[in-house]
Order: structure tokens, then C-alpha cells, then sequence
């Protein structure tokens, strides 16, 4: 728990702005992915993209991460590293998560792709995950707790016998890429966040196909992160703001 500061309308107007930009650079690069592509490529693409409309890309040497988008493919489940000996091929998934920083404020938004054919197992995880990701979302209002957009994706999850990664979740976002609040996408009783107009943060569930939620960093590169036990991870992200209305996505195009 700690200090969660609400943005001002104008401020909501700039982080509009910015997260509209981070869904066209996510439609944008999404257009590429195909068999026989490289992470790496996909990398080159929104960066151009990024840079030709005025912003840069957030992740670039952020705590010394080395490219511009995250590109986790598979069991991989976050802050995978683009790379030109990465190359798709059919039967892939793949999450691309990009974040923007446009006049001083931040977009984040990602996505799971499947490459050529998949199996339907996999297709089905990057299904229940997107809309694991709008039950989370349809549960923030004004006077609502953060922790019923955990509570609703728990509910949505449990029935497919998948697992709901808990190392990494949603933050708040602004001017900063993460800052309070923690959004957990697991229920969290005890996290009585009550949310209020004038809050941004991200909902991101990253959703195993397996039953253990642990994760493991790559040694290597310091960034990777992987399955525990090797099963398929799928992920989908919006940043979104607590409005009087209810909630309001950001990150559309
Ligand atoms: N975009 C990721 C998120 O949703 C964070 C990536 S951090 C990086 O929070 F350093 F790996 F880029
Ligand atoms: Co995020
Ligand atoms: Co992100």
C-alpha cells in the first residue's frame, strides 16, 4: 500500500494521447507477425513506428533492458528480448508488449498472437486469456476494490484449469512506467485498494496453461521470463482509468 496519485483530467487527456499511440504501434507491428519473422524484425518495426510519431519506446535501456518491445514467445512469459536469430514459426505464440512515452507519459499495452497454425489448445489459452483481461477490467468502477479485477479474472480462470502467474502483475502508470498501485490479477482479499476517479494502471493477467503459477528468470540474460514446469503463457494488457462512468480503456486505437 502507499501513495496512489490521481491524475487531473488533463493529465487523463496526455495518457489518452499516449495509449493510443501504444495500441497502433501494437496494430501496427501485430500486421508482421507471420511464420519465418524474426522478434528482432517485429523490434525494428515499432521503433521506426514509435520514433516516427513523435514518442520513444519506454522499454529501451529501462533497467538496462536492451530493445524497444518486449516479445515473449511460448513458455515465455514476460520480457522476453527480440532478437534476428528469434525466428517465428507455425505453432508459436507470441505476446508483444509495447510501451510508449509520448509528451512526457506513458502507454503500455500487449497482446498474444498466434503464429500460422497453432494447436487448439494454445488458441483456446490466448482466447480465455484476452477475455480474462476484460473481466478484470469490466469489474473497476469508482468505489470498487482493486482487488475484484483479480477476484473476477480468478473466477473466469479457474474453470480451464489454468494458472494465474503472481510475480508479475498491473501497475500504475503516468509519468512514470510503474508506480503504484501493485495490481494483482489473483484474488487478494487483503488488498483493499479502493478505487477512485483519476486512477491509472494497467490490467495485464499472464495466464499458464499449467497448474503452477511459478516463473523463473532466465540466468543468462537477466530478463527472460519463463514457465516453471515449460507450459504455454499467454498475455494481454490495457492500460485503463478509473472514470466517474466506470472505467474507461486507454490503450485503443
Ligand atoms: N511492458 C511491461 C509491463 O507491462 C514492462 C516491460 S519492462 C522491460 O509492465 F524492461 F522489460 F521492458
Ligand atoms: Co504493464
Ligand atoms: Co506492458
Amino acid at each position: 500500500m502507499s501513495e496512489i496519485r490521481l491524475k487531473t483530467d488533463a493529465e487523463l487527456e496526455k495518457m489518452r494521447q499516449a495509449g493510443k499511440l501504444a495500441a497502433q504501434v501494437l496494430e501496427y507491428v501485430g500486421q508482421y507477425v507471420a511464420p519465418g519473422v524474426s522478434t528482432g524484425y517485429l523490434n525494428r518495426l515499432a521503433e521506426e513506428f514509435t520514433l516516427s510519431h513523435g514518442a520513444v519506446s519506454a522499454p529501451l535501456n529501462y533497467n538496462g533492458f536492451p530493445q524497444s518491445i518486449c516479445t515473449s514467445v511460448n513458455q515465455v512469459v514476460c520480457h522476453g528480448i527480440p532478437s534476428d536469430k528469434h525466428i517465428l514459426k507455425s505453432g508459436d505464440i507470441i505476446n508483444i508488449d509495447i510501451t510508449v512515452i509520448l509528451d512526457g507519459f506513458h502507454g503500455d499495452t500487449s497482446a498474444t498472437y498466434c503464429v500460422g497454425e497453432v494447436s487448439e489448445k494454445a488458441r483456446l489459452l490466448v482466447e480465455h486469456t484476452e477475455k480474462a483481461m476484460y473481466k478484470g477490467i469490466k469489474a473497476i468502477k469508482p468505489g470498487a476494490y482493486l482487488s475484484d479485477a483479480g477476484k473476477a479474472i480468478e473466477k473466469y480462470v479457474r474453470k480451464f484449469g489454468y494458472s494465474i502467474v503472481r510475480e508479475y502483475g498491473g501497475h500504475g502508470i503516468g509519468r512514470a512506467f510503474h508506480e503504484p498501485p501493485q495490481v494483482f490479477h489473483h484474488y487478494t482479499p487483503e488488498n483493499r485498494i479502493v478505487l477512485k476517479k483519476g486512477m491509472i494502471f494497467t490490467i495485464e493477467p499472464m495466464i499458464n496453461m499449467g497448474r503452477n503459477w511459478r516463473v523463473t528468470t532466465s540466468r543468462e540474460d537477466g530478463w527472460t521470463v519463463t514457465t516453471i514446469d515449460g507450459s504455454l503463457s499467454a498475455q494481454f494488457e490495457h492500460t485503463v482509468a478509473v472514470v466517474d462512468s466506470g472505467v474507461e480503456i486507454l490503450t485503443k486505437v
